[in-house]
């Protein structure tokens, strides 16, 4: 399994102790160099690779669109070649970012894709390779992954709402907020049904459920964090968490304006449905 330190692996890692796992971090194998991922590859002989692993830095890759395909295109396609020789599977990671974000209601896995950023363009071409080399893989794509462990969106807004009485927000995005944990649960139960069932391979889409605006998942960080009385107390309050537009507040990618995922597919054909985002959220602030 690769990306360890990342939210996702470093959160799926413990849960998979009955399985042996080969724990491969940045400082040992660099997903942008494929003869290093082949010789790695080769020598360990896994059963199944799972890659949370990605170039994740959204805005800098519109300045870095070598390196972000290098991680999030070419090495998947490396992964996926090399895994198909061995006749292992494989399970990645996407996202939300490879949909426009135009559609009015939530996106099915079948729908168009029309990546919209550099990341988005490159989650969407190492999901293409995978598919082109044609192994048992499962493609997860997910939206918004925050935790306790890790740069994220809470992260964020706990520390901006320490410093600051007001905020403001964006308000017009609408998708759902992931805690890593739900994912990694999710992975844990994936792994153990799909061993028996490879014909289920495909791209799933895996989010908490339910959806929210940036600023109704600000206003729910506060409102719980209040509730669960966390030292240090907040300077912010909801009252004082203001609502902007995405003009207000633009950055170097564009990101969609609808990133809700349909979760009928995962629920019909593995029978699973994630928490929804606020009781996701509400486990997180346990941990904090
Ligand atoms: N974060 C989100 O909001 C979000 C949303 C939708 C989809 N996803 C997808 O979900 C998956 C997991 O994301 P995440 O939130 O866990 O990401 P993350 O916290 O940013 O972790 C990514 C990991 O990839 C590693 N990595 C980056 N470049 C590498 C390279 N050249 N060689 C080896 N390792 C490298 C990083 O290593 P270092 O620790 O050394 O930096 C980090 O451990 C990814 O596929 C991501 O695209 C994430």
């Amino acid at each position: 399994m690769t990306g360890i330190n990342g939210q996702v692996g470093h959160a799926l890692l413990p849960k998979l102790m009955d399985y042996t796992v080969t724990a491969v971090s940045r400082d040992t194998l660099d997903l942008s160099q494929a003869d290093a991922i082949r010789d790695i590859i080769r020598e360990i002989k896994p059963d199944l690779i799972i890659n949370p692993a990605a170039y994740t830095a959204v805005d800098k890759a519109e300045s870095e669109p070598e390196l972000a395909h290098a991680v999030n295109a070419a090495a998947p396609q490396v992964i996926a070649e090399e895994a198909a020789r061995l006749g292992a599977a494989f399970i990645h990671f996407s996202t939300d970012y490879v949909y426009d974000g135009n559609k009015q209601s939530p996106y099915l896995e079948s729908d168009a894709v029309n990546p919209q950023s550099v990341y988005g363009k490159t989650k969407l071409a190492g999901e293409e390779a995978i598919l082109a080399v044609g192994l048992p893989h499962l493609i997860l794509r997910t939206s918004w992954v925050y935790g306790a462990y890790g740069k994220n969106f809470l992260k964020t807004i706990l520390r901006l709402a320490a410093e600051r009485e007001t905020l403001g927000i964006v308000a017009d995005q609408i998708g759902a907020p992931t805690a890593r944990d739900s994912i990694a649960d999710a992975v844990v139960q994936l792994v153990q049904q799909w061993a028996a069932d490879e014909a289920a391979s495909g791209v799933y889409h895996l989010t908490n459920t339910g959806e929210t605006s940036w600023h109704g998942f600000a206003c729910e960080i506060v409102r719980q964090y209040a509730e669960m009385q966390h030292q240090p107390t907040l300077k912010a309050d909801v009252a004082n968490i203001k609502p902007l537009t995405t003009a207000e507040y633009p950055t170097p990618a564009a990101r969609p304006a609808n990133s809700c995922l349909s979760h009928e597919k995962l629920k019909q054909v593995f029978g699973l449905t994630l928490p929804s985002w606020q009781a996701g959220l509400k486990a997180v602030m346990h941990q904090l």
